[in-house]
């Protein structure tokens, strides 16, 4: 890749903790080098845009996830900073070594190529329902599709995986999204943290009671005395669960949501498809490309002083951002990477990560994606933005990578 002379950036880059100009930082962030030092919430760290750079940092053992073992700033972040819950918990998203492979192998099977497969017809059934409830929209009415479609597919599915009841939904909804929002008081984070873990408790109570054949009956399973010992640890079981609730709900949302108003506000590119020209899957690929889900992922700790390119390095115990929405989008990868073109060749993107902590929801996100994609504008083809894209207000967060609402006419008033 060609060097980068970094021009004069501020440093460090403070990131705006409501994220209201994301493409404007994510510039000024890729403009500043393969690697810049970054504030995110007062915590000082090192955002990554540059693809290699940060493709080399993700399969390196020189970076951890552990940031109890390998992050000095560990205790004082618990005490006082907004993100703690993403650093603190105890899960394969937060772990090192083999206790990543551990905590990954139980429930790994349940995402095999085979088992999404598998889950296709209760999706399509899902979507069905969905859209179906949509047709009593009066033509010409605006509808938030976020609310009404992107949110409860992938509640609903993950609510079937895990097996938490449909009347639990609306209660972990609230409570996730508040874990993605980056603009909560330390004191407003852990109180959103606290009422998780006691809904999740109550999951844990109610299941061991009367055990389904679900993941979570089967995690906790995992996690009492067998022939073998326990394999989870009651701390590793909540946040299995955790991880498995909040990696599997809002991630899938935007990418619905991006996905809708890119075509939507680019007729030129649903043509495409509907002229056999792109598929459902490329329009997925490439709005994770362009807009994914997850803008920076929080966060990674260098085990040793690591190089970086044009010289300096990463100072070991220095916190490391995967800044995924910018590399995507930086033009050493992609011709005219800020287009949305769904016929490119190539639409390589970081939006699942890479390496050893690669998505593991991957295979069914893309399947709910192209389900969901395709037979709301085949139900719809007449569906419209009711706001122009610029005026769509992103959600408050320097992760999560959605519209706050994403109000749609799904067919034109009658004349
Ligand atoms: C479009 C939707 C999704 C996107 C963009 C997405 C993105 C990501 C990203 C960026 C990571 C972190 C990689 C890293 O460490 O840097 C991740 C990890 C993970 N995701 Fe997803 N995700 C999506 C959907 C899902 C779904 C539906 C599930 C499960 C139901 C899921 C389960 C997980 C799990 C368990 C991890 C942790 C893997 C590990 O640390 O080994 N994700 N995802």
């Amino acid at each position: 890749m060609p060097q980068h002379s970094a021009p004069a950036v501020p440093v460090p880059v403070v990131l705006d903790p409501a994220a209201r100009d994301a493409d404007a930082e994510h510039r000024l962030l890729r403009a500043a080098g393969p690697a810049t030092r970054i504030d995110i919430l007062g915590v000082p760290a090192w955002s990554v845009t540059d693809p290699a750079l940060l493709k080399n940092l993700l399969t390196s053992p020189d970076v951890s996830k552990d940031a109890r073992r390998h992050w000095p700033g560990f205790e004082d972040a618990v005490q006082t900073w907004p993100l703690a819950l993403w650093v603190a918990a105890t899960n394969m998203f937060t772990a090192y070594g083999g206790d990543h492979r551990r905590l990954r192998g139980t429930v790994a099977p349940a995402f095999s190529a085979r088992r999404v497969a598998a889950l296709r017809p209760t999706v399509e059934g899902i979507v069905d329902g969905l859209l179906t409830g949509l047709e009593a929209v009066p033509p010409g009415e605006v509808t938030d599709l976020r609310e009404r479609f992107a949110y409860p597919l992938p509640i609903a599915v993950i609510g079937h995986l895990l097996g938490v009841p449909d009347s639990r939904g609306d209660e972990f909804r609230a409570l996730v999204n508040d874990v993605f929002d980056t603009t909560l008081t330390p004191a407003e984070a852990a109180g959103n943290a606290g009422r998780l873990y006691t809904m999740l408790d109550a999951l844990i109570a109610a299941k061991r009671a009367a055990p389904g054949d679900d993941m979570a009956s089967a995690l906790i399973a995992l996690s009492e005395e067998g022939p073998e010992g326990r394999r989870l640890s009651e701390e590793e079981l909540r946040d299995t669960l955790l991880l498995m609730i909040n990696a599997g709900y809002e991630t899938t949302v935007n990418l619905i949501d991006q996905a809708v108003t890119l075509l939507l506000s680019r007729p030129a590119q649903l043509d495409h498809v509907r002229e056999g020209r792109a598929t459902w899957l490329d329009v997925v690929e490439e709005t994770l490309r362009h807009s994914p889900p997850v803008k920076h992922l929080p966060l990674r700790y260098a085990v040793a002083d690591i190089p970086l390119p044009g010289g300096g390095h990463i100072a070991k115990g220095e916190a490391i951002l995967a800044s995924y929405a910018a590399a995507n989008r930086h033009p050493d990868w992609h011709d005219d990477a800020d287009a949305f073109e769904v016929t490119r060749i190539t639409k390589e993107h970081l939006a699942f990560g890479h390496g050893i902590h690669f998505c593991l929801g991957a295979a069914l996100a893309r399947m709910e994606g192209e389900v969901a994609l395709s037979r709301f504008f085949e139900r719809f083809p007449d569906a419209g933005l009711a706001s122009p894209r610029e005026d769509l207000e992103p959600v408050a967060s320097l992760i999560s990578n959605g519209h706050r609402s994403l109000p749609v006419r799904l067919r034109p008033r009658e004349a």
